[in-house]
């Protein structure tokens, strides 16, 4: 006779081991404790803050002090982390009392590197090689690597803002190419121009690092620093995140028509500020940053962002560049035609060819008549009152149109505005505004 065991199994054995089978699985199911989370994604919720951010500014023993005022401009030691990087030690580099600009770091070696393009500067490399030369310092709880120049201005909890839409722990490049058409046409459409900074994820930074000094052997027929590093970027699949707020300002003259008709986005950096005239009339370079930054301080998301105001009653437009310039148009100008740039700057390049004139966005002729100008008004004080922003604008007469209008005897004007306070998620800030 055969055993018990060899039997088949019948219908209802079977039944019976499924229900144990699957009663095992429920129990479990109950009692089985999930692993922990690994660290990095409990960190992820924590908002980034200035603190997560380090700041790289490429500067030269020869350019470092005429070029400080423009670093205290936003550098605040409390609360902004920075290195300056010179080629060369000078005397004072490293006097630990003035805490008003950030530490200096001598950069390293760079002599075994090629350089080959012709009429260029091979310090070009020694300022790519900032990107390594950061990374490798190791320094703590670094979400962001900022790059930038000793005349790059930045508005740095704009820049906060503006990353914090980003996860630092994956692979990102951020930044602007350049205003000017040609300026993109010869170095790359999709490069960050180093002038206007740009910014290198934690993750990134560090593969970069790694492969950083021998990639910098491939481009020696490059021109500067910003080309070797997103070539390089290039090399590891990474492509640029372009954000408005970043602005190379590859332009001369008058910037009227910039400030005042600035994406609704953040402004994050200006650049080249000593080749455009002075950004208010009637006072210098310094003195006018230093009056725009005092609105910085106090509102810093509103800075330059544009709101229009319609007067039906006496058939005007109101265009605010808030902190920075009002114009007032006679008539009623259509939203869209305010939002393009008015030609108030001229090209980059001196050289007269057709595609200098170009431009990245869309602008419009700034009128040679005067009379068909708008009247502008410059920021002449703010202050700040629970989140209440009061701000004084005083107008500014180039020439005085010899025909009389109605906004003749119109001096002053005040804007109310409350504090912009946006959240990671906004993007939409209303463009307008009753009067
Ligand atoms: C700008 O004006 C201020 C105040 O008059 C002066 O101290 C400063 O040296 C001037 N800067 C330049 C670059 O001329
Ligand atoms: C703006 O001008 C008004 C009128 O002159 C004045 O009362 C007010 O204090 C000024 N506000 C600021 C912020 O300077």
């Amino acid at each position: 006779m055969p055993s018990a065991l060899l039997q088949p199994l019948s219908p209802s054995r079977i039944k019976t081991l499924l229900l144990f089978l699957s009663l095992l699985f429920i129990l479990y199911l109950v009692f089985h404790q999930p692993p922990p989370h690994p660290p990095l994604l409990q960190h992820l919720p924590l908002p980034t803050t200035r603190r997560h951010l380090l700041f790289s500014i490429a500067s030269s023993a020869a350019s470092w002090s005429r070029r400080k005022p423009y670093v205290r401009l936003w550098y605040s030691p409390d609360t902004t982390r920075a290195f300056v990087f010179l080629d060369k030690p000078i005397p004072d580099s490293n006097t630990a009392g003035d805490r008003s600009v950030p530490p200096v770091i001598v950069s390293g070696d760079t002599s075994r590197f090629p350089y080959t393009f012709r009429g260029g500067l091979r310090s070009a490399i020694r300022v790519a090689r900032v990107v390594k030369e950061i990374v490798d310092r190791g320094e703590p709880d670094v979400r962001w690597f900022v790059f930038g120049d000793d005349d790059t201005i930045l508005f740095v909890d704009n820049l906060v803002k503006t990353l914090s839409k980003y996860d630092h722990n994956q692979w990102f490049y951020v930044g602007s190419n350049s205003e000017s058409y040609d300026q993109n046409v010869k170095y790359s459409f999709d490069m960050a121009f180093g002038g206007g900074g740009f910014a290198i994820s934690h993750s990134l930074a560090k593969a970069l690092a790694n492969v950083f000094d021998s990639c910098l052997m491939r481009y020696a027929h490059l021109y500067g620093s910003d080309a070797r590093i997103f070539s390089c970027l290039a090399e590891l699949g990474v492509g640029l995140t372009h954000e408005p707020g970043f602005h190379q300002v590859d332009m001369r003259g008058n910037l009227l028509g910039l400030l005042s008709a600035h994406p609704l986005s953040p402004l994050v950096s200006l650049h080249h500020m000593e080749t455009v005239e002075s950004i208010f009339p009637n006072m210098n370079k310094t003195q006018a940053l230093e009056r725009f930054f005092i609105a910085v301080k106090v509102d810093p998301a509103r800075i330059c962002q544009q709101t229009i105001c319609y007067d039906p009653s006496r058939s005007l437009s109101v265009s605010v560049a808030w902190g920075y310039a009002i114009q007032v148009f006679e008539g009623n100008e259509l939203l869209p035609d305010l939002l393009s740039l008015q030609k108030t700057f001229m090209p980059w390049r001196r050289s007269g060819s057709i595609d200098a004139t170009h431009y990245m966005f869309n602008t419009r002729d700034y009128p040679r008549d005067i009379c068909k100008r708008p009247a502008v008004f410059f920021l002449e004080s703010v202050a700040s009152e629970n989140n209440v922003m009061q701000s004084n604008y005083t107008r500014h007469n180039i020439e005085n149109c010899p025909k009389t209008n109605k906004i003749d005897n119109l001096e002053k004007i005040r804007v109310f505005s409350e504090k912009l306070e946006l959240d990671v998620d906004q993007v939409f800030l209303n463009r307008l505004c009753g009067l």
